[in-house]
């Protein structure tokens, strides 16, 4: 059965990640649609998503989905790319009619495909995304003459989560990444991590303004405007704010003082043990 009704516009959005790093795209989201309300998984029990195999995070994204199922979601957004490529077609039929299933991979690939056809770009990213090719089939499959160069950096998401994303030491790393021959020649650079928007200056200053450096966040959270107007899901203005909530399955004071640097702001952090 079909899902669209009007009561469904006040339900959440679920928007679920490996850990925090998620709330790079939680926040881009919530910039654009302010009326609605969040519900927020970070999977920090097993973080991190980018070196784990595509079994064991689909076993995780469906226990996810319970509990986002749970919370009535009318939308799941799978804001992490590690978990987008190992998981989005299995989440999506698991989900079925109850809840809409995005990722953030194919907002990109379309942006791409209109932006940059018949052009080289580069991508970077975590092993796991990387490794799985997703990006480069979906790409292929538009036939749009994009050729895509990835290259997987998986250095740079603990860095970032260290709180080494703009002094010396990240500089060094992000130039020696950039500076791999698997990213020569390339016209633009995908963001294709979470935790990257938050390196996005070092990287534009690495290329001096002469390759665009798109912010996947960004990109995903005008998908999501699009796809809620589109679809009749759109939640109206309330009384107040909306409030969101923000779960993770493991709960650490660094993880709930890290949320400043992903969100913008310090959120609270709700322990919920999904699986103990
Ligand atoms: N959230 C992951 C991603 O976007 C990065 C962190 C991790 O490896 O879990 O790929």
């Amino acid at each position: 059965m079909a899902l669209l009704s009007s009561d469904l516009t006040t339900r959440p959005i679920g928007v679920f990640d490996s850990g925090i790093g998620g709330l790079t795209v939680a926040r881009a989201v919530s910039r654009v649609l302010p009326h609605e309300r969040l519900v927020y998984f970070g999977d920090t029990a097993h973080l991190p998503y980018g070196d784990k195999s595509t079994a064991a995070i689909q076993a995780y994204a469906v226990k996810i989905c319970d509990l986002l199922l749970k919370q009535q979601c009318k939308v799941i957004l799978i804001a992490c790319n590690s978990a987008s490529a190992a998981a989005y077609e299995l989440v999506r039929e698991y989900v079925g009619s109850k809840a809409r299933v995005l990722n953030v991979i194919d907002p990109i690939v379309a942006h791409v495909g209109q932006q940059y056809a018949g052009r080289v770009v580069g991508l970077i990213g975590t092993k796991q995304t990387v490794n799985s090719n997703v990006y480069r089939k979906k790409i292929d499959d538009l036939d749009a003459g994009v050729q895509l160069r990835s290259l997987a950096t998986p250095l740079l998401a603990p860095m970032i989560e260290e709180g080494f994303f703009d002094n010396s030491i990240a500089g060094n790393v992000i130039e020696t990444y950039l500076s791999n021959p698997a990213l020569e020649d390339i016209e633009a650079l995908v963001l294709a991590c979470t935790h990257y928007p938050l390196i996005k200056q070092q990287i534009a200053a690495f290329y001096q303004g002469q390759k665009e450096v798109l912010d996947a966040s960004d990109v995903v959270a005008a998908h999501v405007q699009r796809y809620l107007t589109e679809n009749g899901l759109a939640a109206r203005p309330g009384s107040g704010p909306p409030v969101h909530h923000f779960y993770v399955s493991d709960f650490t004071r660094s993880f709930e003082e890290s949320t400043r640097i992903f969100f913008g702001q310090q959120v609270h952090l709700e322990h919920y043990p999904l699986w103990e």
